[in-house]
């Protein structure tokens, strides 16, 4: 395994290969290019830029970079921040649309097996997993992918060159919402291969769909549809390929009937389909021997079963395949006479019904799923055309007056002219169809005629040559030779009306359905051929595409063997060179990479300046030339056009300065929206975290109502669930399981059969309850140090009941079956609400509570003197003076005295308390710097102090990372410490303020007084200051404020980043290593 193997593809620092965009390479001819892309490909890197434009190199084996972590990574990148890939297109693609409001459109070029279909589907499920929608849009979702299957099973088949390849082609459009939810779709198809329905040539197969339904056909469909071998077939036997490696056919069988289903066909209608391809099958069987000069059926037998499968009668089908009706004109007359058909006639009319019948059936499915996701209005749409490619490119420096170096490239306008003008001379499509308006009823000589005239009308075209079967075109890509037998009867595409009235006369409407045409009517005028339907559906193509914004991705076929790490040079040279790889470098280079409309500029930097938010009032022109003033774009940077400003390539200056005019267009940009998302976002979460809150604090407010008194300062208090931070306190954790969740953590107070007061870190999960506390080690190595040690692990099935005073004291006791323990916590409401919500869940039974100011808890067995012996011992409670309990223990009973609380009826306000939120939260790292004395301890360290931290950060919503922040390094930020920090102050301390006071009092004190040790001298470690304030985007990364100073442990340079990233220990979570991201070039480094 190579080194680069072992590490993820983005992991950081690792190895750069090759340029990943082309237009930095510095030379350019086809071997630079080349080499770039092998170089590349061997490191399975297989896509790279030129500029926007994508290049995507079949890796002939499923790499790991195409799973929802690359997804999310690629999700609002900008193309710069990781490297090239598909996704990034794709995202580039759906924002723009949403940006700009404007339709989009990928163009997938490159030969077959390149990985066109491949690249399409990547690009339609990241659009579908990135853009949001309720179920009614995941219906839509679900047709739109499940359309693949359906159709590649019917449209595609394995070929010398792709096992999988598409013999249609197809422009798929996913349609938005204003929302940018996808609610609708449209597919065009063009083009299907029909000619393979009927013979394939060595080593390739028929459509998918027939052999997936002779491997995957019930036991019933095979006796009714007469399924048997493959070799059976005459469509299917004249290849011998059969299977295709790697593939089910009898699994891919169910997945087409599965998605049928999901596109919406009826079981009767998926039955109807089946059953036609089954005729069609058959169809093919029927063969023909001559018999005094005309076409007989060979052997009726096989007639059966086509006619039964087809619902038509099996002498209609016999005659309609021997003979055909034709009308004559007689001078002013027409006649019609039936003429007998030799064999080669009789088996094209059997072939053209075959292929009529599937491509028609191909397009019923087309719609079927046409019709299951259109709607009424089209807002905006993003279309995938995985076809052979279009371009337009540089006449639009021309119409917009634009100065530049006109880059030489091959054009292809002339071979367009050769094979489609109209007129002078005409092309080969026009004679084409003159040849056929002529054609008498048999083409017999036609196609010869058709040689002849092109010889006349176009042998003197440079593209053109001929050879004694037909002619040769010098395409771009190289020279086809076409055979032009059957080229004139194949043009006309005319299904002799006999036929279709043969199948209009089928028993089964689906057939029927199939042969809509009104004969009548359509005897008039020019029949249309194949050549111009196809002219017209590529204009129409053409003009849809003309509306949208462009991408293009050009895929290259590496090999002919399909294997993956082949690389044969001289093919990919060759794909280099006619994709015109070398041309769209140097127009990225020596043009302008980013053009657009001025009222779309105005558009989308409307944010960026005063004057032009929301809308600039003037002329458009002006109002671009503001904008670009704005950020002070060089004069030599852009150009403005007509209509059209244009600013140049960034690309070839990225690697050199940081930031480039026109990513500082953007950049600019993206921070005012993300600033303005995040406020939004913030006031949301506050909203729900308020709700949840205030809900939380009435669900447990209730457990206490008209039972207990209450605290002055407990009623409206928020709930922070840990108050110790156990994420930063693996001591702590140890005890509890991997993937156990703390629903509350707490330093309580525990009280033991003497009445003596130690300290406790109460830990509630789903499952158990924790009582941690601290020894000094008796043994070994660590001899008289401090640890944490599991007091007591209870399964909350156990626990029996709770027990509490009426009165407004923290004590309660948790009932169990062999001993109980009293412990005292000024958050027991949430506690109990906690437990009690838990305790539910495992027992499906209500915890009891009870409230008595007489309580009895039982003690543990064991110990020795007067308390030695197991048995009860009583608490006591009296109403007396102040909100401090007073405990008096007198031997068995502990006598706990304590004023007047809140009625028991009390319950909290529906108000926000927490309207500090916004000024706190950013307050908050330096709250430890006045948050009491420390004074070292073990239990203090983290128990005075973190309750303190903890409580002034109640109010914060983000609760769970708070109690963190007590564990923050002190920060050395000069900025900070001028602020006043009066506000953070807690008004009255309330219960948990004198809690703080007396764990200090509480003896004896936890790390026996032992000297805290002083602190390390630590090696200087160079810092950096920050020259703007960033949020952290991510769990990894670090949030600082401006000016902030932070340690750098270490360093290095990100994977393709612009810029420094800089890994810091963390102020917030241990020793974790941060990013400092985003923002990366806003620090400096300022000492080392
Ligand atoms: N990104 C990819 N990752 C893994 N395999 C791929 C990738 N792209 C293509 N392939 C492999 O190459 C095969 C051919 O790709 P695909 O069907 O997309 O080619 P195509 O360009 O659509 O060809 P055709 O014009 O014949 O339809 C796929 O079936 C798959 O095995
Ligand atoms: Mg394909």
């Amino acid at each position: 395994m190579g080194s680069k193997e072992r590490y993820h593809w983005l992991a950081q620092d690792v190895k750069v290969s090759g340029v990943d965009d082309m237009v930095l390479l510095s030379k350019i001819n086809e071997d630079t290019i080349t080499e770039n892309l092998k170089k590349r490909y061997m490191d399975d890197y297989i896509f790279t830029y030129i500029g926007p434009v994508l290049i995507s190199v079949n890796p002939f084996k499923q790499l790991p970079y195409f799973t929802d972590r690359e997804v999310d990574l690629y999700q609002g990148a900008a193309q710069y921040e990781n490297p090239p890939h598909v996704y990034a297109l794709a995202d580039d693609v759906y924002r723009n649309m949403m940006i700009d409001c404007e339709n989009q459109c990928v163009i997938i070029s490159g030969e077959s097996g390149a990985g066109k279909t491949v690249a399409a589907k990547y690009i339609m499920s990241y659009v579908s997993k990135v853009s949001g929608g309720g179920d009614k849009v995941q219906h839509v979702k679900d047709i739109i992918l499940q359309s693949n299957p359906l159709l590649e099973a019917f449209g595609n088949a394995k070929t010398v060159r792709n096992n999988n390849s598409s013999r249609f082609g197809k422009y798929f459009e996913i349609q938005f919402g204003r929302g940018g939810a996808p609610d609708g779709g449209k597919i065009s198809n063009f083009l299907l291969e029909k000619s393979r329905v009927v013979s394939q040539n060595p080593g390739e197969r028929n459509f998918h769909i027939y052999y997936q339904l002779l491997e995957g056909a019930s036991g019933e469909q095979r006796e009714n549809l007469g399924v048997t071998i493959p070799d059976y077939y005459n469509y299917l036997n004249q290849s011998g390929t059969f299977t295709v490696e790697d593939v089910n056919d009898k699994k891919e069988f169910s997945d087409t009937l599965g998605a049928m289903s999901v596109v919406g066909l009826s079981m009767e209608d998926r039955d109807s389909v089946i059953q036609l391809v089954a005729g069609i099958l058959h169809l093919g069987n029927i063969n023909f021997r001559e018999e005094n000069n005309f076409a007989v059926v060979e052997s009726a037998d096989f007639l059966a079963f086509p006619s039964f499968l087809l619902g038509i009668p099996q002498d209609a089908l016999c005659s309609k395949l021997t003979s055909r009706i034709m009308d004559s004109k007689w001078g002013g007359k027409s006649e019609s006479i039936s003429v007998t058909l030799n064999t080669e006639q009789a088996c094209f009319t059997r072939d053209a019904l075959a292929k009529a019948l599937y491509s028609r059936l191909f397009d019923f499915l087309v719609d079927c799923v046409n019709r299951a996701i259109q709607k009424d209005r089209e807002d905006f749409n993003i279309g995938v055309l995985d076809i052979y490619g279009f371009e337009i490119f540089q006449e639009e420096y021309v119409q917009e007056g634009i100065k530049w170096t006109p880059i030489e490239y091959f054009n292809n306008k002339v071979v367009c002219d050769l094979i489609e003008s109209k007129l002078n001379p005409p092309g080969i499509m026009s004679v084409l169809d003159d040849v056929c308006a002529t054609m008498h009823a048999k083409g017999d000589g036609a196609d010869q005629t058709l040689l002849q005239k092109l010889q006349g009308q176009v042998g003197s075209h440079q593209h053109f040559s001929s050879w004694n079967k037909g002619f040769v075109v010098h395409h771009y890509a190289g020279k086809v030779s076409y055979d032009v037998s059957g080229f004139c009867e194949r043009n006309r595409d005319v299904l002799f009306n006999d036929i279709i009235e043969l199948m209009q006369g089928s028993e089964f409407p689906f057939i029927r359905a199939l042969f809509p045409e009104n004969l009548e009517a359509d005897k008039r005028g020019r029949p249309t051929t194949a050549g111009s339907k196809i002219k017209k559906q590529a204009n129409t193509l053409v003009q849809t595409l003309m509306r949208c914004t462009p991408h293009y991705v050009r895929c290259i076929k590496p090999n002919e063997t399909k294997r993956p790490r082949d690389w044969e040079e001289s093919r990919v040279r060759h794909q280099v060179e006619y994709l015109g790889l070398r041309e769209n470098i140097r127009v990225r280079r020596a043009g302008y990479a980013y053009r657009r409309l001025f009222s779309k500029f105005l558009q989308r930097y409307a944010v960026l300046t005063k004057e032009t938010w929301p809308t600039w009032q003037g002329d458009e022109r002006q109002g671009v030339l503001h904008l670009l003033k704005s950020v002070n774009m060089d004069q030599d940077e852009f150009q403005l056009g007509k209509t059209k400003v244009f600013v140049k390539a960034p690309e070839s200056v990225r690697r050199h300065a940081a930031t480039t005019q026109l990513f500082l267009l953007e950049e600019m940009r993206e921070r005012k929206y993300n600033g303005y998302a995040r406020l939004i976002q913030k006031a949301w979460r506050k909203h729900v975290a308020v709700r949840k809150y205030v809900k939380m604090r009435e669900e447990a407010s209730d457990i206490l109502l008209n039972k207990k008194e209450r605290r002055q300062n407990s009623l409206n208090r928020n709930f922070v669930g840990d108050y110790i931070g156990t994420d930063v306190h693996p001591e702590i954790r140890q005890f509890v399981g991997r993937r156990e969740r703390i629903d509350f953590a707490d330093v309580v107070i525990k009280f033991d059969r003497r009445f003596r007061m130690v300290k406790r870190d109460l830990i509630l999960t789903p499952k158990f309850l924790y009582l941690i506390g601290r020894e000094k080690v008796k043994q070994g190595p660590d001899k008289g140090q401090i640890q944490e040690v599991l007091k007591r692990k209870v399964e909350l099935a156990n626990i029996q009941s709770v027990s509490l005073s009426a009165l407004q004291d923290d004590i309660f006791i948790v009932h169990q079956q062999d001993y109980d323990s009293v412990l005292q916590s000024v958050f027991k409401t949430e506690f109990l609400s906690l437990l009690v919500k838990r305790h539910h869940e495992k027992t499906q039974s209500n915890l009891p509570l009870k409230f008595n100011n007489l309580l009895e808890f039982k003690v543990k067995k064991g110990g020795w003197g007067p308390f030695s012996s197991s048995g009860s011992r009583q608490i006591q409670f009296q109403l007396g003076q102040g909100d401090e309990a007073v405990l008096k223990p007198s031997g068995k009973v502990l006598r706990v005295s304590i004023g007047p609380g809140l009625p028991k009826s009390s319950r909290p306000t529906r108000r926000d308390n927490r309207k500090s939120f916004y000024r706190e939260n950013r307050a908050a790292p330096t709250a430890q710097n006045d948050s009491g004395p420390h004074n070292g301890g073990v239990g203090t360290r983290r128990g005075s102090s973190s309750r303190g931290a903890s409580l002034r950060q109640q109010s914060n919503m983000e609760q769970p990372s708070l109690p963190r922040l007590q564990n923050r390094h002190r920060r050395n930020s000069g900025h900070a410490q001028h602020v006043d920090m009066g506000f953070m102050n807690v008004p009255d301390q309330g219960a948990a303020g004198l809690q703080r006071r007396r764990s200090k009092e509480l003896k004896p004190v936890p790390g026996a007084g032992r000297p805290k040790p002083a602190p390390k001298s630590k090696p200087r470690s160079p810092q950096c200051r920050a020259l703007y304030a960033y949020d952290a985007q991510d769990t990894d990364e670090l949030s600082f404020n401006m000016d902030d100073v932070i340690e750098i442990l270490t360093e290095g340079l990100s994977f393709r980043s612009v810029g420094l990233v800089v890994w810091t220990p963390s102020r917030t979570r241990g020793n974790v290593p941060r990013k400092l991201r985003g923002e990366d070039l806003d620090v400096e480094v300022i000492a080392n």
